[in-house]
């Protein structure tokens, strides 16, 4: 039986931080069959621009391909613009990165709770519903929501944890929270269909979602570089996390809820 030349992977929020850390790991991942990253964000501009960046970064060094497509997780009809591109020329899906976020520290408590669990939760559920079909077509699909170590409710609860010290930020928590209880659910009512699902906590890394500035992406220049988060991803895909299915997994176990 031959194999298949690409394994198909869609990243949400592909043009920053952790999502453009794992397109360029997977895309010069050294693993048979290589991966054909669609990189995707919610401004076409911003992803194209990145993945034509990440192209000249890689020019000597890549294994596999990208493409860049508009899809904003909190718009139905780009969700499911992006299913219909994914089923006519792939016809299938081999891993879903439900990375895209929202780190919004807003002073107003509801501005905060809205664009956090638009995003977070309710866009990250929809994303997981509307490419799930095309998962189940695959020989060995993956399902990955990155969540947190800050939607830990037992570490939320120990003192000192937070390495950022930043304020404002249970919206933030409750959503990954949230977020770690439907990527719960999907694992139960799927994994007896070959549906591998887990939330998967990058680390505390350097990137936006703080804020665009020098000290926000870096914050006492405590963060780690994203591409060890894409090495975590790259480990769950090569099956090596696949007894962690269901659980919070970070890059060197698993949290606690
Ligand atoms: N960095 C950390 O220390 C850290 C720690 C724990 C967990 N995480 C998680 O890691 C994931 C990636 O975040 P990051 O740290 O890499 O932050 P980031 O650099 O801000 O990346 C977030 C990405 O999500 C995109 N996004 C936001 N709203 C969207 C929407 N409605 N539709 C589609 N895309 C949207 C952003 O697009 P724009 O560029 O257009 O805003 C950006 O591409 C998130 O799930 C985050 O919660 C990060």
């Amino acid at each position: 039986m031959s194999l298949p030349a690409f394994r198909i992977v869609l990243i949400t929020g592909a043009n920053s931080g952790v999502g453009y850390a794992t397109s360029k790991v997977l895309a010069t991942a050294t693993t048979t069959p290589s991966f054909h990253v669609i990189m995707t964000g919610r401004s076409f501009e911003k992803v194209q621009k990145a993945k034509a960046e990440l192209e000249q970064e890689i020019s000597a060094t890549a294994t596999g391909t990208l493409t860049a497509l508009q899809l904003d997780v909190t718009d139905a009809k780009s969700v499911e613009d992006v299913a219909k591109y994914v089923k006519e020329n792939h016809g299938h899906l081999d891993a879903l990165i439900n990375n895209a976020a929202n780190g919004s520290r807003d002073s107003d408590l509801v501005t905060r709770l809205r664009l956090c669990f638009d995003t977070n939760v309710i866009g990250a559920a929809l994303v997981a519903q509307t490419f799930r079909p095309l998962l189940l077509k695959s020989s060995n699909p993956y399902s990955i929501w990155v969540s947190s170590g800050a939607g830990s409710i037992k570490l939320s609860s120990e003192p000192g944890r937070d390495p950022a010290n930043l304020d404002n930020d249970e919206a933030y928590r409750a959503s990954k929270a949230a977020l770690n209880m439907v990527m719960q659910c999907e694992h139960r009512d799927w994994h007896k269909k070959g549906l591998k699902t887990l939330a998967l906590s990058p680390g505390f890394v350097v990137s936006n979602l703080r804020g665009t500035s020098e000290e926000m992406r870096n914050p006492g220049g405590k963060a780690g570089d994203p591409i060890v988060a894409g090495q975590t991803i790259l480990g769950v895909l090569e099956g090596k996390r696949d007894d962690d299915a269901g659980k919070l997994v970070h890059k060197r176990g698993v949290y606690p809820w």
